[in-house]
């Protein structure tokens, strides 16, 4: 199929949605997948249409995230799940907890299957959970959804970590990507004063509750009163930050 069929494939699948927030940082482990998951569940709980797709084809970990102990199968298809009340889409629905080992052009294949795969429904929102860095599977979405797409970075107040947040603007800048600002993540531990050239979200500091509700299955949103406090705020300043 050549890349103009995809093109409005994928253009047609996200027809119905009014925006995409790409929750993205050049480095690994700082809070990407918590900030997705967390942020659908505070959009979702201001009566907002939400839905949310996992596109880390190696670290898909939303369903835990969100608490699913039996993550369902696509049962329909062309259609994502839905799943307390968020439309949703993770390699995990495909092919369970099964590794991807895939490469190249493989892995570039599966991003854009994930993408062409479902239609989603109408939807204010759409979360999208990046793998880390800046390879071909964070930019083949940049490039299909920029028109509807801003990016949230993630990141924390740490050398390296903003280091490469740096390096990620300029990727963001040259792939005309609208950045609606940075979250600061683990904000009581890492403290770096070093300022980057985009606007502030919020920070969110080390919740204790966190591990402890992901080490028994359940989703930190639901469990920890504090999570649904910090994010119920960073959805609202998201929600106005995201009109840009
Ligand atoms: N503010 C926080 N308080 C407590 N735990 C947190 C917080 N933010 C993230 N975590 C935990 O830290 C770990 C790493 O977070 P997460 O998986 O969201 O990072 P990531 O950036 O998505 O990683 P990757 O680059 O591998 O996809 C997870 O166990 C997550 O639950
Ligand atoms: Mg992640």
């Amino acid at each position: 199929m050549s890349l103009e069929y995809y093109r409005n494939l994928i253009t047609s699948r996200f027809r119905d949605v009014n925006k995409v927030l790409m929750i993205c940082s050049g480095k690994g482990g700082v809070g990407k997948t918590f900030v997705s998951t967390c942020l659908s569940q505070a959009l979702r709980d201001r009566g907002l249409s939400v839905g949310l797709l996992d596109l880390d084809i190696h670290g898909f970990t939303t369903h835990r995230l969100l608490g699913l102990r039996n993550p369902p199968k696509i049962l329909e298809e062309e259609h994502p799940v839905m799943v307390k009340g968020l439309f949703y889409l993770s390699p995990v629905v495909l092919v369970e907890e099964r590794a991807l080992p895939l490469r190249g052009l493989y892995k570039e294949k599966a991003v854009i299957d994930l993408l062409a795969c479902v239609k989603w429904p109408r939807l204010d929102y759409l979360v999208i959970d990046m793998p880390p860095g800046f390879g071909d599977e964070v930019t083949i979405p940049m490039r299909y959804l920029r028109h509807k797409s801003c990016a949230v970075i993630v990141a924390t107040r740490d050398a390296l970590s903003l280091s490469v947040v740096s390096r990620l603007i300029e990727v963001l800048r040259s792939e005309k990507l609208r950045v609606a600002g940075v979250i600061f993540n683990f904000s009581n531990i890492f403290k770096l004063d070093l300022s980057l050239d985009v606007d502030v979200v919020g920070e969110i500091p080390l919740i204790e509750c966190v591990e402890r509700a992901l080490s028994e299955g359940d989703s930190p949103y639901e469990r920890c009163i504090e999570v649904r406090e910090v994010f119920s705020k960073l959805a609202e300043r998201i929600i106005h930050r995201a009109e840009c």
